[in-house]
């Protein structure tokens, strides 16, 4: 393959995706698929014996990836809560796997650790947690997990040796619209699903706190031992943000180590306008903030931050001598042990880099742009000329969640809904985004939530996105949910 010639190719893509005449996705059948890169000589399953291919042949075969893959950078790509990538941190992406090395000793690493170090300070710093240390990972769900482990270290010390005495039970307590990651992450630490407490939210999607306090409060009457919180900046469906300032004392009443699950929402710290709703985080324990959902770094760019110095290291060490040697130069900046990974990818390149490109200013106008384009499609959805849409659940942060009405039930409050306009309701998103991708024009995702039927979920972080993008999406609704009913 010529490497020169494929670079070429991604280039290419990556000045034309933008644009809006193009597809968002050209949805085709696993068999299509199949038919597509038959077609361009190079079979899509890898074969035995695996024949080598030409020049000509694999660029074909990746002109097809690049065709009939999903392009995110898009402006009517709003499906998930990331987004195309800014160039600056895919050219980072570039060189850091150029240089395929890990960010776990200084050795292997020398640039990526003092990069990694001035980072997480400049994090921490913006999120006003004074003493925290951190480090990048392989992603928000994986920056969860550790948190909780995190927690039960710094309760019990001695059980990364010996286990927890049988007399304990762990509980661990977060929102009910938290991410699924807790889930698995109280699996994964041998707590089970079921001592992960589901707390009750209020009508904007927040933890609502007297909830948490009587859950506290009931575990421990069973004789359980409640050790954790999560707090989510920015929930999956609606990125409403638990009230972090409420939250934070019955966690210190009652020694729960106070995680925030920014993953998503932490970035609205770049913004003096939107900040406020990260108030509190600066007393957490822990803050998951993920670089690669709101500020378009490309996946994945996770920091986990740790307000307790040295824990991480107390927590993870192993001292592998083969990689840790104590005597070796520098031995005192390697990163590794102080975290579950092993190899870990330099991360920390493309946000280094689009951080210096676009400065804090740029990460502020992200930030502003985001909510903004939120404010704005709410006020389209509400003023529409033909009344064809209803918010779901009130909007919040760069979330918009809303339902398409067929003409019967326009004006109509959906507590009158009758079962039957329920069903209509609920099959009408599928229906609608299946048209969104057999068409290629926009795609966003849908779901349901609070035994409400399936809603669409508009995320505007797609930083290519303006007035005339957010116009179009709801033209196409329209236009697809008049084919529905049809
Ligand atoms: C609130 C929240 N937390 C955690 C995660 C998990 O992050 P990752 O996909 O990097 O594992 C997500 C992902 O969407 C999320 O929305």
């Amino acid at each position: 393959m010529e490497t020169r010639e494929a670079i070429e190719l991604v280039l290419k893509f990556m000045e034309q995706a933008e644009q809006r005449n193009e597809p968002v996705i050209r949805l085709r059948s696993p068999g299509q698929l199949q038919q597509v890169f038959e077609e361009a000589g190079v079979s899509l399953p890898m074969e035995t014996p695996q024949k080598t291919h030409s020049n000509e042949e694999i660029l074909r075969a990746l002109q097809a990836v690049l065709d009939y893959s999903v392009h995110t950078q898009h402006p009517r790509f709003f499906n998930q809560n990331f987004a195309g990538p800014d160039p600056v941190a895919v050219v980072g992406d570039w060189f850091g796997a150029a240089l395929n090395t890990t960010n776990a000793t200084y050795e292997a690493a020398p640039v990526f650790t003092m990069m990694e170090h001035s980072l997480l300070q400049k994090l921490a710093a913006t999120a006003g947690m004074k003493r925290a240390e951190g480090l990048f990972g392989a992603g928000g769900s994986l920056s969860n997990l550790l948190a909780m482990h995190l927690a039960r270290h710094h309760k019990y010390p001695k059980a990364n040796e010996e286990g927890l005495p049988s007399s304990v039970r762990l509980v661990a307590f977060t929102s009910e619209h938290a991410h699924y990651s807790l889930k698995k992450s109280a699996a994964l630490m041998g707590l089970g699903y079921n001592n992960l407490r589901a707390v009750a939210c209020d009508a904007t999607g927040r933890m609502r706190p007297d909830a948490l306090e009587e859950a506290i409060l009931q575990a421990k009457q069973r004789g359980e031992t409640p050790f954790f919180l999560n707090a989510t900046a920015g929930t999956t469906v609606t990125a409403a943000f638990d009230p972090f300032v409420d939250l934070l004392p019955l966690a210190r009443e009652h020694g729960l180590w106070f995680h925030v699950d920014g993953c998503y929402g932490a970035s609205a710290l770049f913004s003096e306008q939107h900040k406020h709703l990260m108030e509190g985080v600066e007393q957490a324990d822990s803050l998951a903030w993920n670089l690669h959902k709101m500020m378009g770094i490309t996946q994945q760019c996770s920091a986990l931050l740790v307000a307790h110095p040295g824990l991480l290291r107390s927590c993870f060490a192993t001292g592998a001598g083969y990689l840790f040697q104590p005597d070796k130069e520098h031995a005192e900046l390697d990163s590794g042990d102080r975290h579950f990974q092993c190899a870990r990818r330099v991360d920390v390149l493309k946000l280094w880099l689009t951080w210096k490109v676009r400065g804090d200013q740029g990460f502020t106008q992200r930030v502003n742009k985001a909510v903004a384009n939120a404010k704005q499609f709410t006020a389209m959805l509400q003023e529409h000329e033909k009344q064809s849409f209803a918010l779901a659940l009130p909007p919040s942060f760069t979330n918009v969640c809303f339902w398409w009405l067929p003409p019967n039930l326009r004006g109509v409050s959906p507590d009158q809904w009758q079962p039957q306009d329920w069903e209509t309701i609920h099959k009408l998103a599928p229906q609608i985004k299946r048209k969104m991708q057999e068409h290629g024009t926009a795609m966003l995702g849908f779901q349901s939530l609070n035994n409400l039927p399936n809603f669409f979920r508009m995320i505007c972080i797609n930083s290519v996105v303006d007035h005339q993008d957010l116009r179009k999406v709801l033209d196409l609704i329209e236009c697809y949910g008049y084919e529905a009913i049809s």
